[in-house]
């Protein structure tokens, strides 16, 4: 899979995409992730890239004509136009269920903003799909892509070591329970021992014990996954 970034702080990524499981994965040419500086597409003596609103008001906008044609040139650098996600608080939200969705795709096309957002004619012409990592303002958008990148990349065949882990994960199609409770050595410490089921041997007996531990969690933590329909956690 291809990412393009396009960001007016692409220094933000370059930790981020430098370690672990993300670095491998680039090493191993599963990933191609390209991020592009959005201010070397104002072409003014200032590099300016946002401005007051019109009508008033805290912050500063986007430009349109700074940011549409920097998308339609990084858009155009790959056959591929690629999927189109700005991350906005306004968006849909990041679900498991959205990350399946892009990591189908080929090219993500990460658009990150800054300030009090877009000027809405961004919006209006690119169309492009808008997601939010949740109820809560960021600083911008660079933190919400990493968590899309995070996410979607461990979809992806051969990224993570074992195939199985994903496919096992909460929230992804088919599991919508919170995962068990996990243990490993000691057994006992300050007074507090591990379940003795899991150390039992009994494989059967331990994963009913998982069972039954996963539902009473996600009764006690998130009944809201419990419910028949999963629309709701589409925002549709
Ligand atoms: N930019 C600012 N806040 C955000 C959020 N919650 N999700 C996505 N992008 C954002």
């Amino acid at each position: 899979m291809r990412i393009d970034l396009i960001t007016l702080f692409p220094g933000i990524f370059e930790g981020y995409l430098s370690e672990s499981i993300l670095k491998d994965a680039i090493e191993r040419g599963l990933l191609d992730v390209r991020s592009h500086y959005m201010r070397q597409w104002a072409n003014d003596k200032h590099n300016t890239m946002d401005d007051r609103p019109f009508g008033g008001g805290p912050g500063m906008v986007l430009k349109v004509d700074r940011v549409v044609p920097c998308v339609e040139e990084v858009r155009s650098y790959d056959a591929n136009p690629g999927r189109l996600v700005m991350l906005t608080p306004q968006g849909r939200p990041l679900t498991q269920r959205v990350v399946e969705e892009l990591a189908r795709e080929e090219r993500l096309i990460l658009l990150c903003g800054r300030y009090e957002g877009f000027d809405q004619r961004v919006v209006d012409i690119l169309r492009p799909d808008e997601i939010s990592i949740g109820d809560y303002v960021l600083n911008g958008g660079e933190v919400a892509a990493m968590a899309i990148i995070d996410s979607v990349m461990r979809l992806i065949p051969g990224v993570l070591g074992d195939e199985t882990s994903a496919s096992l994960d909460s929230f992804s199609s088919g599991n919508r329970l919170l995962e068990e409770d996990q243990y490993t050595r000691p057994r006992v410490y300050r007074g507090l021992s591990a379940p003795d089921i899991l150390l039992s041997g009994d494989h059967g007996l331990i994963e009913k014990w998982r069972e039954i531990n996963r539902k009473e969690k996600t009764f006690a933590r998130r009944p809201d996954l419990l419910d028949d329909d999963p629309s709701e956690e589409r925002g549709v």
